[in-house]
């Protein structure tokens, strides 16, 4: 198939093309490169020895999204392209809303004039709000979010659902990633965040090679069985497989299909900050600080759906998490 991957050069869009080339698929990346990084398509063609055709645009340009469709006969897009980061959306809402809806449309209009009807959306267990209990399962209302990134996606679910109302011969799926964390064994690719990272694992990242000076973990009083938040972190590498498997199902399926992509575990971060210590033989200077904002102190998947009707469970161990973590974030310090 020849897919089309927007944010094809971001953490987890960069795996997933990676997955896409070993199983003998072309990719086409667009990317805008705003939170990513030219050189990782070179890393991808390192890692497979194809190189992925590369249109730097953003995917709410209709006119440069044109182009790329009739560069070749594009069969499903994998939709990661957006902005991430939770906190910034607080405090930019309009941003979050334009640019992660308008793209959203964009290429919707654009697949519909090329007729292209597999559609793969990256969403985000965010959907389900601070209400449901867990484990999450795909059919609990997920109509909740608590910061604007969050209602994009809760927005973008929507749009998506109500477009295969419409056209009853698309095919919209809707992964929900659980927390993915990890790199390519290659040590190639894995998650570099622009300024201080927000998130847990490239936070200890960058704490490991000595980059920042302490973790703080967000709050060491939640009812958790050591009071710090439980998530279900999953390899990158898993989570781009599943893309694989979702885009097999795609193929020959229409409708909108919501799953869950996690483990169906949880583990606290005092347990990964410790299995970090053990897979990785040293001491990470941390505290407990005060809780954040917005944090919910458990959640994780109902992970049977993902293996029913896409044959994907994921593999790889925590510990494999942060060896892979470990090694991409020395790798990067040391450039
Ligand atoms: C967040 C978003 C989620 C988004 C995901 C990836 C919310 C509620 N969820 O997940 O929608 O898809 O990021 O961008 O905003 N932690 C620390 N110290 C740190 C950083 C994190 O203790 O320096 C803790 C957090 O309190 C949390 C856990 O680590 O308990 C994981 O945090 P993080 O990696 O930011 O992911 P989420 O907040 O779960």
């Amino acid at each position: 198939m020849n897919v089309l991957v927007t944010g094809g050069a971001g953490y987890i869009g960069s795996h997933t093309v990676v997955e896409l080339l070993n199983a003998g698929h072309e990719a086409v990346i667009v990317d805008d490169l705003s939170n990513a990084k030219a050189d990782v398509i070179d890393r991808i063609e390192t890692i497979t020895g194809k190189r992925p055709a590369f249109h730097q645009i953003d995917c709410a340009d209709g006119a440069a999204l044109r182009r790329a469709f009739a560069s070749c006969k594009i069969d499903a897009v994998i939709h990661f392209a957006g902005f991430k980061a939770v906190g910034e959306s607080v405090r930019k809402p309009l941003q979050y809303y334009r640019n992660n809806l308008d793209s959203t449309m964009t290429l919707l209009e654009v697949m519909e004039e090329f007729g292209c009807k597999k559609f793969i959306f990256s969403s985000s267990a965010t959907v389900y709000g601070p209400n449901n209990p867990h484990p999450y399962k795909e059919d609990m209302p997920a109509i909740q979010s608590s910061s604007p990134y969050g209602w994009t996606k809760v927005m973008i679910e929507r749009i998506l659902t109500d477009y295969v109302t419409a056209h009853p011969d698309f095919c919209a799926i809707l992964l929900r990633y659980f927390n993915p964390i990890g790199a390519h064994e290659s040590g190639l690719l894995g998650d570099d965040p622009n300024g201080i990272p927000n998130n847990l694992m490239p936070y200890i990242g960058r704490v490991a090679a000595g980059q920042l000076e302490k973790l703080t973990i967000f709050g060491g009083d939640y009812p958790t069985p050591d009071g710090t938040c439980q998530r279900d972190y999953l390899h990158v590498v898993d989570l781009a497989v599943g893309h694989l498997k979702a885009l097999e199902y795609a193929a020959d399926h229409t409708g909108a299909e919501a799953i869950n992509l996690g483990t169906g575990h949880g583990i606290s971060v005092l347990e990964l900050v410790h299995a970090f210590e053990t897979a990785n033989q040293m001491k990470l200077p941390y505290v407990i600080g005060p809780r954040r904002d917005g944090d919910l102190p458990a959640f994780w998947a109902d992970a049977q759906k993902a293996e029913t009707i896409l044959g994907w469970t994921a593999t790889h161990s925590v510990e494999d998490m942060c060896r892979s973590s470990w090694e991409f974030a020395r790798k990067s310090a040391e450039q």
